[in-house]
């Protein structure tokens, strides 16, 4: 996934604001050594250096990693991929705001995610749900095929859980669960007169690889036109998120 951290800055910035409330679930102590993995452009990160915690972002994409840095210096970021980072160092906490819907190998992340807390340390996080964005994705495949585009239509590049397949996977991992809750959060969207289409060029790139310009503005378009009956409400663009979020504890295995 190419990322457009400028982009994601000015049209996408209600990530992060959403993002504050996990904040209080996590409810950092001055002095914590924090990770925050999937950092993005680094304005949780930022937050929680200011709450006088010690912290370290992390971002797969070096494009988010370069604005991290260049918007908050005194700040330590690293480029590195969630399943396979190796910091010599163990965190009072992991905080991980949308981002472990992107990734394919859970295994992966929440062994990793294990290895890097000390003991009886947090992980706190937020992802999407089942059912996350699903008037989106089902509009969004169904016209992809209606023009053809078979393949992209079946692409799964998202990783949307219930509650009870994430808990089980938790546990197998390892941590206690000390708070876990689905719920519905409709999201308003930054633009308003593009909301789906800014949206899907942002988010969903991936369906339109292979893809020429001319044919992509056509669907981008009858998809946000197709989906104006149900997520148009009062001269806003609210899209159908789905949460999941937890806290949870690494124990002894
Ligand atoms: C989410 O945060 O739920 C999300 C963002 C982009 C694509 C899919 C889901």
């Amino acid at each position: 996934m190419e990322w457009n951290a400028t982009l994601y800055d000015h049209e996408h910035e209600f990530v992060s604001r959403y993002g504050r409330g996990l904040i209080e679930i996590l409810n950092p102590k001055a002095g914590e050594k924090i990770l925050d993995m999937g950092c993005g452009t680094g304005d949780l990160t930022h937050q929680l250096f200011l709450m006088g915690c010690e912290v370290t972002g992390i971002d797969a994409s070096e494009s988010m990693i370069g604005k991290a840095k260049e918007k908050f210096s005194d700040i330590r970021f690293i480029c590195a991929d969630a399943c396979r980072f190796e910091l010599n160092e163990k965190f009072d906490a992991v905080f991980s705001n949308a981002v472990l819907h992107w990734i394919k190998d859970q295994d992966a992340v929440l062994q990793n995610v294990y290895t890097h807390l000390k003991q009886g340390g947090r992980f706190v996080a937020e992802l999407g749900a089942r059912g996350n964005v699903e008037k989106i994705r089902t509009t969004l495949k169904n016209t992809l095929r209606e023009h053809g585009f078979t393949n992209q239509a079946d692409i799964s590049n998202w990783y949307f859980p219930s509650v009870a397949e994430y808990a089980d996977k938790l546990e197998q991992h390892g941590f206690e669960i000390r708070l876990m809750e689905g719920y519905d959060r409709p999201t308003i969207l930054q633009s308003l007169e593009k909301g789906i289409v800014d949206w899907l060029e942002m988010f969903g790139s991936a369906f339109f690889r292979g893809i020429q310009d001319t044919e992509k503005v056509k669907i981008l378009n009858e998809v946000q036109d197709k989906l104006k009956k149900d997520l148009y409400q009062e001269d806003f663009w609210i899209a159908d998120y789905k949460r999941l979020r937890f806290w949870a504890t690494k124990e002894r295995r």
